[in-house]
C-alpha cells in the first residue's frame, strides 16, 4: 500500500482524538509510521480515541491547542516530522453560528500555526491540510465543484474552510517556492461517515442517538443533498497524496477533491432510512423546524484525483452506510473487540479498493 512509504516514517497528526483523526492514526499505525498526535482532550464521550485506546497504539500523544505556538512549535520541532497531516479543525456547521470567533481562530489562525511552525523544521517534506466539500462558493448548482473554483461559504464554518484554502494557496506561493521547501496539498471532502463518530448534529451520529433512545428520528433537512462517503476513502485519498508528496512531486502540491462518485449523492431523509433499514430499527418521521442555513445541494467533482492520482471512490453510499451501521452494531452490543473489528474494515477497504494501488504517475 502507498508504495510502502509510510513504513518508519514520522508522521505528526493533528485532530488525532478526533473522528477522521483517529482513523487515520491506527491506519497510518498499521502502515509501519511512528504516529505523533496533537489535539485537544476528545471532546465527545463516548469517543473512537477512548474507547479503541488509540494513545497506546501510536509512538506519541499529545494534548495541547493548535492556537498555543510555543507549545506546538516544541512538539513539532523535538519530533522533527517527515510529513504532517493536519486535521485538527472546528468541523461543525451549527456550532460555527454559536462560536464563530473560536471556529476562524481554530480552523484558520490554528491552521496557519501548523503550516508555519512546519514549514521551517529541516525534516519536514510534506503536508496534507485538510479542508471540506464546504470551501466552494456554493451556488446550488447541480453539478460537481471542480478544484479551480471559487472558494467561498456561507456559514462561518465553510468560509473558514474557504478562507483556509486562500491562506495556504498565499503561503505556498510566498514561502514554498524553493526547490528544497516543503510540499503542502489541500483536501476536500465530502459528508464523511463511519463508526466512532459521536459528533452532535451530523445525520448518522444523531440518527444513532435516537434509535439507541428508541425514538423516532427527527432530522432538520430532509432534502439537502450530500455527497456521502466512508470515511477511509478520503482517509485513502490523503495517504496517496502524501505519498506522492514525500516522493518530491512537486505537482500534487496543489487542491483536491476526494468526493464519491455521483450515485451516493443522497438525500438527507434517504440515507437516514437506509440506516434505519441496516440497523433494522428506528424510524423517519419528524421534520424538525430549523432557521439555520446548511446548504441544499453539495457535490464535488473528481476527475483530477482520478486522472492525476489514480484515486476513485470504492465504496457506494449503500456500502458506507452498511460499514457504518455495522460498526456501531458491534460497538453497542458490548462484547466485541471494537480494535479488532475497526482494523478489519481497514483490511476490507484496503482488499477491495477500486484505485490502482501502484498507481503510475503522470
Ligand atoms: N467529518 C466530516 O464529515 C468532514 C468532512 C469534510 C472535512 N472534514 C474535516 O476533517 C477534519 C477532521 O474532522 P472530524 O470529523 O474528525 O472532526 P472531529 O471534531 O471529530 O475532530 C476534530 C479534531 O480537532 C481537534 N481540535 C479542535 N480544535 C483544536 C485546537 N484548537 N487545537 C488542537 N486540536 C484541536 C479535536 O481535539 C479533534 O481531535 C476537520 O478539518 C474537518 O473540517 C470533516
Amino acid at each position: 500500500m502507498f508504495n510502502n512509504i509510510y513504513q518508519g516514517k514520522k508522521v505528526f497528526l493533528t485532530g488525532h482524538t478526533g473522528f477522521k483523526g483517529s482513523w487515520l492514526a491506527l491506519w497510518l499505525s498499521s502502515l509501519g509510521a511512528k504516529v505523533c498526535g496533537y489535539s485537544l482532550s476528545p471532546n465527545t464521550n463516548p469517543s473512537m480515541f477512548d474507547e479503541l485506546k488509540i494513545k497506546d497504539k501510536i509512538e506519541k500523544s499529545v494534548i495541547g491547542d493548535i492556537l498555543d505556538y510555543d507549545k506546538l512549535k516544541k512538539e513539532i520541532n523535538e519530533f522533527e516530522p517527515d510529513i504532517v497531516f493536519h486535521l485538527a479543525a472546528q468541523p461543525l456547521v451549527r456550532l460555527s453560528y454559536k462560536e464563530p470567533i473560536l471556529t476562524y481562530k481554530t480552523n484558520v489562525i490554528g491552521t496557519l500555526n501548523v503550516l508555519e511552525i512546519s514549514s521551517k523544521c529541516k525534516n519536514t517534506k510534506a503536508f496534507i491540510n485538510v479542508t471540506t466539500d464546504k470551501c466552494y462558493e456554493n451556488k446550488e448548482i447541480e453539478r460537481g465543484y471542480r478544484e479551480d473554483e471559487p472558494m467561498g461559504g456561507y456559514d462561518m464554518y465553510s468560509s473558514s474552510k474557504g478562507c483556509v484554502e486562500i491562506m495556504s494557496s498565499s503561503f505556498r506561493r510566498s514561502f514554498l517556492q524553493e526547490n528544497n521547501s516543503m510540499l503542502m496539498a489541500t483536501a476536500r471532502a465530502g459528508n464523511v461517515i463511519g463508526g466512532g463518530d459521536w459528533a452532535q448534529d451530523r445525520l448518522i451520529p444523531d440518527c444513532i442517538r435516537y434509535i439507541n433512545a428508541g425514538e423516532k428520528i427527527e432530522i432538520r433537512n430532509p432534502v439537502a443533498v450530500r455527497p456521502w462517503q466512508l470515511v477511509l476513502e478520503p482517509l485513502s485519498g490523503y495517504l496517496l497524496l502524501g505519498q506522492m508528496l514525500l516522493e518530491g512531486k512537486r505537482q500534487y502540491a496543489d487542491g483536491f477533491n476526494f468526493g464519491p462518485n455521483e450515485d451516493s449523492v443522497l438525500k438527507v431523509a434517504d440515507v437516514a432510512k437506509k440506516v434505519c433499514e441496516f440497523y433494522e430499527k428506528g424510524e423517519v418521521v419528524v421534520h424538525k423546524k430549523d432557521e439555520l442555513h446548511e446548504a441544499n445541494l453539495l457535490m464535488l467533482n473528481i476527475e483530477k484525483a482520478e486522472k492525476t492520482l489514480g484515486w476513485i471512490p470504492t465504496y457506494t453510499a449503500n456500502e458506507a452506510i452498511k460499514e457504518t451501521v455495522d460498526w456501531y452494531i458491534n460497538f453497542y452490543s458490548k462484547n466485541v473487540d471494537m480494535l479488532d473489528f475497526t482494523m478489519k474494515q481497514i483490511r476490507k477497504y484496503e482488499e477491495n479498493i477500486k484505485w490502482n494501488k501502484n498507481c503510475v504517475i503522470k
